[in-house]
């Protein structure tokens, strides 16, 4: 070994050839094991070294850990040891993995490239995604980590959230309904206030952590408006607004409304309030809205407003009375 780098928790250093190699400071205080792992496979080697001494002495000097690039194209995935499935969609496997360098637990979103019905190269939808994720930054909001592009696969690594469905925690918890609403409402209205509509909120992409906070995920139907009008039609259709189920433009955050108010029925009353796509057109709620208190019934009916114009907006239902 030439040289030695020193990071708090990672270490750099150059091999006789000249290659780089990383290793992972394994024990506490000034007697350290490193375990030497270069990208996808990892060699043990056990080093006592006193790290203050060779410090003091100018041996080692502390640098940041290596930076690596957030999007990047690779032959295959290294780098990551991957393990159970978290989820699964339409179109792609979310499994938890371990970052070999950094020994951070993740989730990555691993989505095919090409489908035998179609020719089209479903990169851009995952790359659009990871775009809109990275310029979010808010608590509520799943982490951006990395994007990788191989020939036939896109990896979006993604902060790991560990905890369940909002659907499952509000009937087990149903005392957190409140402040789940009210993080639901001011995490969308946040991505309102920077443009983005997410479009598919419904209770599988909103996760609650083990700290009982609400993580929105799956960001492959969100949307950057610019004041122009959208007719795509999209969502899920027990959460779809009437004007995204009949193609009709809209401009994004009138949506998320709608789904909203879907979502706070549901966590109120466990049942959809619309039986069909019928019944959502005509907005006719089912039977069990008669269980709704006069305040809840108020909130429901300004989110599920037919007249996207006259919505309440996300902001509007933080801010409800309802919520405190
Ligand atoms: N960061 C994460 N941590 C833990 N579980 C996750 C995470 N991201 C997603 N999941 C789980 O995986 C499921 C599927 O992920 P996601 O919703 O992003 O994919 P999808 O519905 O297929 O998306 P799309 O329709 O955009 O292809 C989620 O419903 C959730 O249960
Ligand atoms: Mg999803």
């Amino acid at each position: 070994m030439d040289s030695l780098i020193l990071a708090p928790l990672n270490l750099g250093f150059f091999t006789q050839d000249g290659s780089r190699k990383r290793a992972r400071v394994e024990t506490t205080r000034s007697l350290k094991k490193v375990k030497v792992s270069t990208f996808g496979a990892a060699v043990e080697h056990e080093i006592n070294i006193d790290v203050e001494d060779l410090c003091a002495r100018n041996i080692l000097t502390p640098v940041e850990p290596l930076e690596r690039p957030r999007f990047t194209k690779q032959s295959m995935l290294t780098g990551y040891k991957m393990s159970e499935v978290l989820g699964t969609g339409k179109t792609c496997t979310v499994r938890k993995a371990v970052d070999l360098c950094t020994r951070q637990t993740v989730a990555i979103k691993i989505m095919n490239r090409y489908c035998e019905s179609s020719m089209e190269d479903m990169f851009t939808h995952a790359e659009r995604e990871a775009q809109l994720l990275s310029e979010l930054d808010h608590p509520n909001i799943v982490k951006f980590i990395r994007q990788i592009e191989t020939p036939t696969k896109v990896y979006t690594v993604l902060e790991y959230v560990q905890g369940t469905d909002l659907q499952t925690y509000v009937t087990r918890n149903p005392r957190e309904t409140k402040k789940l609403f009210k993080q639901l409402a001011s995490t969308l209205d946040y991505c309102h206030t920077q443009g983005v509509a997410h479009r598919d909120v419904k209770p599988q992409n909103l996760l609650v952590d083990t700290q009982g906070n609400l993580k929105i995920v799956d960001f492959g139907m969100s949307v950057r408006y610019h004041g122009q009008k959208i007719n795509t039609s999209c969502g899920t259709p027990s959460y779809a607004s009437p004007e995204a189920i009949m193609g009709r433009n809209y401009n994004g955050p009138e949506l998320d409304s709608w789904s909203v108010g879907v979502v706070l029925f549901q966590m109120t009353t466990s049942t959809l309030p619309f039986a069909n796509v019928s019944d959502t057109l005509q907005g006719q709620w089912n039977n069990q809205a008669s269980q709704l208190c006069k305040e809840t019934r108020e909130l429901v009916q300004g989110l599920l407003c037919m007249e996207p114009t006259l919505r309440m907006t996300l902001r509007q239902a933080a801010a409800a009375a309802w919520c405190r």
